[in-house]
């Protein structure tokens, strides 16, 4: 079956600023793949699920307190409109599980994904719990909206299609894929304000410069995340490389 005819993996996003999609997924690679159809995005209004002449979709707090609510019968219906959709459904929230590439890597293997933007306070708890809707953090600080976490997330998604890096082999190359974060780059002039290039990268030894590359992103993963290290050194002890076991 041709490229085109295949359905490709889809982004559906509920949000109430529609306006800010594509926005920079609209550019660079992912951009490239949306235009070439290598993936598909739904963008839909929650407003136009609020039934209300004002066309509300939120309301004040039960028990009071500052901000607004998103309410469960219009994020429902939302959610309803889009129930055939493929994969989960995602609510993008400081208070959810911590995005981290593996979580990536296994939302790309799936056919698509269903992403809740709250804005305000957030959203009515009844509605998360009874649509089953998992819960996503792009890190511990705090955006105004999962709009930018929405796009975060889909980008971290979408890299790792087939056919969208040029360079098949390069994402399972980067941070994080390996448990490393990435050794330092170098490229033209040999010199520049007085600072070299490590010699090794200009020997033409492909192996040496390898085994270079190793070190310095070990190094630096010790050195700046001890986590991440822990992680590492944990799963080289297994024996258990890139995800796989070497056996
Ligand atoms: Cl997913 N949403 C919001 N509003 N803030 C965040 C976040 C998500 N992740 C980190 N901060």
């Amino acid at each position: 079956m041709s490229a085109e005819r295949r359905s490709v993996w889809r982004a559906t996003v509920l949000t109430v600023f529609p306006e800010m999609f594509p926005g920079p997924l609209g550019l660079s690679l992912a951009g490239r793949g949306l235009g070439r159809g290598l993936w598909a995005m739904d963008v839909l209004d929650i407003r136009d699920f609020a039934r209300d002449k004002h066309r509300s979709v939120d309301d004040e707090p039960f028990g009071g307190g500052p901000g607004m609510v998103m309410r469960a019968d219009v994020v429902d219906a939302a959610l309803s409109a889009v129930a055939d959709r493929p994969g989960p459904v995602i609510y993008l929230t400081p208070r959810g599980d911590l995005l981290n590439q593996g979580r990536v890597r296994r939302l790309a293997e799936d056919q698509g994904m269903t992403l809740l933007c709250g804005r305000y306070e957030g959203v009515d708890q009844r509605v998360l719990e009874a649509r089953a809707v998992e819960e996503v953090s792009v890190g511990d600080y705090v955006l105004s909206g999962g709009e930018p976490a929405a796009i975060a997330l889909i980008d971290a998604v979408v890299r790792l299609l087939p056919g969208i890096v040029g360079n098949e082999k390069s994402p399972t190359e980067d941070s994080f894929e390996c448990g490393l974060l990435e050794y330092p780059h170098y490229t033209r002039p040999a010199e520049w304000q007085g600072r070299g290039v490590p010699e090794v990268l200009t020997s033409g030894h492909h192996e040496m410069v390898r085994r270079w590359r190793l070190c310095e992103a070990e190094r630096i993963t010790e050195q700046r995340r001890p986590d991440l290290w822990a992680r590492y050194v944990e799963r080289k002890d297994r024996g258990v490389k890139r995800g796989r076991r070497k056996e």
